[in-house]
């Protein structure tokens, strides 16, 4: 049985997981992964009030992560919505390190590293060793079995999903994916966090694509099929859904912010999970991977940046 039996939107406050965190003992929070979602959610915590240490495989990466971060806030400062004093402070909280061993002492640590299963489940491993006995060991993935990274360590019940949304710092959203591994009370704090943060905190089980990545792929996937067979030009197909769904955007400027390889990872375990057809990724999608267009981050997807 899953969580989605028991799924919910929780307001509780502090809970202990077995092993004695509860959310309000979550001080310093470790991120793994100074891509898109990596720099958001250290600009989330570290905007909490919560010490973040930002694990990348390169001192210069998570550095990076620094500077983008003092980027975002410095827009907030022109907009008057942060004073300089508080942007000073958020990005002094963050601490750039390249060594998984800096993690040792936070109280949740959250992966958020390329969607790829062997690569998660080798840093859980690593984590497992390092990181404090009793600290929640969550991700960031948008498709991928959480039980198979909470079975790679020795605590999976204080193994859980933290899904955020991409501009982490502006989506409300997030989902706390509860694996069968996981304790309650490990999930209840999770929620609690999220819901710290400012954010919606919802409880879903432990399946690929959750709730939003498994009704919004077939969407995205299907829009390109749709190009593809020549229905419609790219631009055509995002004005009509943001004129005729009065969506934010459209599928094609949707899927360059996500990330083409990105979404190619989620496609293939949705369809890994399913097998539904709607989940095979559009051919396109392939061949603009492995032509390294991949959307914003590279400067290059279905349009220029
Ligand atoms: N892009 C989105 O819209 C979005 C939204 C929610 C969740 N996610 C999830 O967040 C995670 C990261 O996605 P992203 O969009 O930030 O990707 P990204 O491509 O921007 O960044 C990926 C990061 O992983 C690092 N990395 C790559 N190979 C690695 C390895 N072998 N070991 C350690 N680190 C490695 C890269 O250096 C980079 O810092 C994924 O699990 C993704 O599914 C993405």
């Amino acid at each position: 049985m899953g969580a989605s039996e028991n799924a919910s939107t929780s307001t509780e406050t502090a809970m202990t997981t077995p092993n004695g965190i509860d959310a309000a003992m979550v001080e310093t929070v470790g991120i793994l992964g100074s891509g898109i979602m990596g720099s958001g959610l250290a600009e989330v915590f570290a905007r909490s009030g919560r010490q973040v240490i930002m694990r990348s495989r390169t001192r210069e990466g998570a550095e990076a992560v620094i500077a983008k971060v003092d980027k975002s806030l410095g827009r907030q400062v022109e907009k008057e919505k942060l004073s300089q004093s508080e942007r000073e402070q958020i990005v002094a909280a963050i601490t750039p390190t390249d060594s998984l061993a800096d993690l040792a002492e936070c109280d949740l640590v959250i992966e958020s590293v390329v969607e790829d299963l062997e690569v998660k489940k080798e840093l859980f491993r690593e984590l497992d060793a390092i990181v404090k006995p009793g600290a929640i060991l969550a991700t960031n993935t948008s498709t991928l079995p959480v039980v198979e990274l909470a079975m790679v360590t020795g605590r999976p019940e204080s193994v859980v999903g933290i899904h955020f949304f991409n501009p982490a710092p502006m989506m409300k959203l997030v989902e706390v994916i509860h694996p069968i591994t996981a304790a309650d009370d490990t999930v209840k704090t999770a929620l609690v966090v999220a819901e710290s943060l400012g954010k919606d905190a919802v409880e879903v089980a432990d399946r690929a694509g959750f709730i939003v990545n498994a009704l919004l792929f077939p969407y995205l996937n299907n829009a390109v099929k749709m190009w593809e067979q020549g229905t419609a030009s790219i631009d055509a197909i995002d004005s009509a859904m943001q004129g005729g769904c009065n969506f934010p955007m459209g599928p094609f400027a949707l899927l360059d912010l996500v990330g083409l390889d990105t979404a190619v990872a989620i496609l293939d375990a949705l369809y890994e999970e399913f097998r539904d057809p709607n989940y095979a990724p559009a051919t396109s999608l392939r061949r603009m991977v492995t032509a390294g267009h991949l959307g914003r981050k590279t400067g290059r997807g279905f349009r220029w940046y």
